[in-house]
């Protein structure tokens, strides 16, 4: 096991690879186990940590998809996205390692260290809450400048299939982060209960009023519209719905 050099009480970087991953500075931030109140603390503050350190990767990567988008590099914006929605899901499944956590120690989280500690004071989390204001502008100049919309778009994939996987990976984008939200407030069920009351006195189970939160909810209703307009397709073909090369998008 490799082991930190401590100088007058700080850890200090030894090698290369510890001073480029400035590993000093990173381990200063872990918390002191001889403090901490129960075996899971520790985890329970790495996973904050390193969920905050992977969301600045999100908004890096959402950041560069966005300018691909107004030069219209759609595979390039698409590659961006995807990897984004992809470090949603490794955040979500992440969430299970806190779950093997005895509620008994995240109690004594609650009551003994967390002091006036919101999650909803995340940084990470404040700035993923704005993202389809930064996303969405982008994605509507794309559909103008292709003279498309999506539910054209999702009438006829073949026919625009670059612009497809692009409203694709930014399903996935919402979608994952939904998903989070969903084994977060499991989460907080499994380890406080439905009926626990958060610092600003809303029961936990009021957590699931964000979970219903779309990130694009353009994307969604065009969804229905889409499958409006297929339906009724089908209703005036006696209930069967030809496929898009027989029929006018
Ligand atoms: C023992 C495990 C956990 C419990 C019991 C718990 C509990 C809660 C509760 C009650 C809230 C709502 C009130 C508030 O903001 O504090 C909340 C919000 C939040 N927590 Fe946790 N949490 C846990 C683990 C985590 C982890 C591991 C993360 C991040 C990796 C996290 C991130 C957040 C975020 C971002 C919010 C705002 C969510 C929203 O408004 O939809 N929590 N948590």
């Amino acid at each position: 096991m490799p082991t930190i050099r401590i100088v007058n009480g700080e850890a200090v970087a030894a090698t290369d690879y510890e001073k480029y991953m400035r590993t000093d500075k990173l381990f200063a931030l872990l918390p002191d186990r001889r403090e901490i109140v129960s075996h899971g603390e520790f985890m329970f503050h790495i996973s904050h940590l390193t969920a905050e350190l992977w969301m600045q990767v999100i908004f890096h990567d959402v950041d560069t998809a966005v300018s691909h988008l107004a030069r219209d590099e759609l595979s390039q914006a698409t590659d961006l996205f995807q990897r984004a929605a992809m470090i949603e899901e490794h955040l979500a499944n992440e969430l299970a390692l806190v779950e093997k956590m005895p509620p008994l120690d995240y109690a004594l989280i609650r009551h003994n260290t967390l002091g006036k500690g919101r999650g909803q004071d995340s940084p990470g989390f404040i700035q993923m809450l704005g993202l389809g204001d930064v996303i969405w502008p982008h994605v509507v100049s794309a559909l103008e400048r292709h003279q498309t919309t999506i539910v054209d778009v999702l009438t006829a994939p073949d026919a625009q299939f670059e612009m497809y996987v692009l409203l694709r990976s930014l399903f996935e984008l919402d979608q994952w982060f939904q998903t989070w939200r969903f084994g977060h407030l499991r989460l907080a069920e499994r380890q406080m209960g439905a009926r626990a009351r958060t610092l600003n006195g809303s029961r936990v189970d009021g957590l699931m009023n964000g979970v219903r939160q779309r990130m694009l909810p353009e994307l969604w209703d065009a969804v229905n519209e889409f499958s409006e307009r297929t339906t009724a397709r089908a209703a005036q073909n006696r209930g069967r719905l030809e496929p898009p090369s027989t029929t006018s998008a």
